[in-house]
Order: C-alpha cells, then sequence, then structure tokens
C-alpha cells in the first residue's frame, strides 16, 4: 500500500513540477526580452534655442557628430527651445520639436532613462525653462524613469575660463595684438547676465585687447566703443559669443544696417572684420559641452 502511494505522490509531483516548468520558461523567456528591450534603454537629447538660418543649422550636424562620437550606439535627437524658431521653420516645410515633444516621443519609442544636453551659452530663461520641463519628465509614471540635465557652456568659473581661452586661441590668425577682438553676447534682463561682464573680464585678464559686448543688455557697444577709442584702437574682429552665427551675427553684428556693430563702430573710425562663425563650429568649445553632458549621463540610473 504504502509503495504504491509513495510512486503515485512521486509522479504526481513530478508532473506538478514539469506543467510549472512549461508554465514559467516561456514567462521567463518574454520577462527576459521584455527586460533587453526596454530596461536601461537609455537616449541623449541635445537641446538649443534654435536658429532659422539655414546655413547656421549645419554647425547642428557637427555637435551630433561630437556627441556620436563621445557615446557611440546611443540614440542622439534635437529639440529647439524657441517656438519662434519652431514655427518659424514650420512655415518654411521643416518639423521640429520642443523639449517636451521630444521626451514624449522618446517615451513612446521605449526610452527609459534620458540625458537632455543643453547647447545654450548661460543658465537663462531658456536654460530655466529646458531644466523645468526636464524635471516635470524625470520619474513621471509610464513615461519616463529619469531625466538628466547637462549644464549649458558657461556653467563654472573653470568653464568661463576654458571658453575664453578657447576663443583666444581661435582668433583670426591675421589679427595683429594691436587690434581688437570684440565678442559679441546675446545678453539677458535674467540675473545670469552677471556672466557677461565677469567673461569680459576674464577676456580682458587674457588679452589686453579682447572685449565683450551684448545685443540685448549691459556691457552694450557704447561701452566698448568708448574703450576702443580712448586706446587708439583702428581696428576690430567681430567674433559671436553664441553658439551659431544666426541672425544677430549676420544682422545685430555684421549686417549693411546704420544700426550694426560694424557700422556704429566703422563711424568711429574703427574698421570692422567680422567672424562668422558660431562657438559650436570650435572643437574646443563643443568638449566643453561634452564634459556637460559625460556628467548628466553618468547621472543616470543603470536599471
Ligand atoms: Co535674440
Amino acid at each position: 500500500m504504502l509503495p504504491v502511494f509513495r510512486s503515485r505522490w512521486r509522479c504526481s509531483w513530478l508532473l506538478a513540477i514539469s506543467l510549472l516548468v512549461c508554465l514559467l520558461l516561456p514567462l521567463a523567456a518574454l520577462a527576459a526580452e521584455h527586460g533587453a528591450g526596454l530596461a536601461g534603454k537609455k537616449a541623449i537629447l541635445l537641446v538649443s534655442f534654435g536658429t532659422s538660418v539655414q546655413s547656421a543649422q549645419k554647425v547642428f550636424a557637427k555637435i551630433e557628430a561630437a556627441t556620436k562620437a563621445r557615446f557611440p550606439g546611443v540614440e542622439v535627437r534635437w529639440a529647439f527651445t524657441s517656438k519662434m524658431i519652431r514655427h518659424k521653420l514650420a512655415r518654411q516645410g521643416q518639423v521640429t520639436l520642443s523639449p517636451a515633444q521630444a521626451l514624449a516621443n522618446l517615451a513612446e519609442d521605449g526610452f527609459d532613462r534620458v540625458a537632455v544636453q543643453s547647447l545654450h551659452i548661460i543658465p537663462g530663461e531658456e536654460f530655466e525653462g529646458l531644466q523645468d520641463t526636464a524635471q516635470r519628465f524625470s520619474g513621471m509614471p509610464k513615461v519616463l524613469k529619469q531625466v538628466t540635465v547637462g549644464q549649458p557652456l558657461l556653467a563654472s568659473p573653470p568653464d568661463m575660463r576654458r571658453v575664453a581661452q578657447a576663443m583666444l586661441a581661435q582668433a583670426p590668425a591675421e589679427r595683429k595684438p594691436q587690434e581688437a577682438l570684440v565678442f559679441m553676447g546675446h545678453g539677458t534682463p535674467h540675473q545670469a547676465n552677471a556672466l557677461y561682464p565677469a567673461m569680459a573680464a576674464i577676456f580682458k585678464e587674457l588679452d589686453a585687447n579682447a572685449f565683450l559686448a551684448t545685443v540685448e543688455a549691459k556691457p552694450d557697444l557704447a561701452s566698448v566703443e568708448k574703450e576702443l577709442q580712448q586706446r587708439g584702437i583702428k581696428k576690430a574682429w567681430l567674433i559671436p559669443l553664441m553658439s551659431v552665427a544666426g541672425d544677430h551675427a549676420r544682422n545685430d553684428m555684421a549686417g549693411k544696417e546704420a544700426d550694426s556693430w560694424a557700422s556704429q563702430l566703422g563711424r568711429a573710425g574703427i574698421a570692422c572684420q567680422p567672424v562668422l562663425k558660431g562657438m559650436a563650429e570650435y572643437p574646443s568649445v563643443v568638449a566643453v559641452w561634452m564634459d556637460h553632458l559625460q556628467e548628466a549621463w553618468d547621472g543616470l540610473g543603470k536599471d
């Protein structure tokens, strides 16, 4: 009686295990597949103010190439923070995304952690808006597990010095020491505008004839013009302190109109030579943004 019972018991036990294995194996395989497809699927989102100048957009391709070289195999996408630029491009038939749209698309495409890199120059209004968007998406249930944001270009005193050195090293070879370098920053009513006079001081310390003025705030061109005249400087190289040589560089700085920087300084007897090259065209400057992206990338969780 007993041996029979035992054998029957063993038999049903084995059957139960086999059934369990049969049931669990496909489930485990499914889970593994699911895990491989989604867990740890990370992406990079590059975010610029944007530009409506088509030729200036080529610069973005260079930043993208630098990003892909530093983070091989990682999905790299773009977003523009300026609604005005996005709408202008849309009218020309070019579809661009806001940071929120790009993050939503990444989530939809199965990415769960995103390192966002700001290609702005200073942590001003545009950067704060981007940070705000990223924070709202970070950890949003069933959307994205995590979103980190890399700092803009001038994020710390060492960054500022590094950028100033890089820009001075890239100054046109034809420029003579007695000729001025006038960097054109954007300028903003935001408190981060304080970085511009700070940058001007660093430029001056590294090169006695290097100046900085902004288009929309202080220091302005009038103050630089006064200094150039006091020093008896007869020639100035105008260089954008902006990521791309877009509308401001082409029109406000180098334009033929009477109120452009070149025209204004020209009337003051200072011959101007504009350099229509954005900061993103200099690998030594792009490297600073890439180091900030590395920090954002390293901050992403592993699972
Ligand atoms: Co502007």
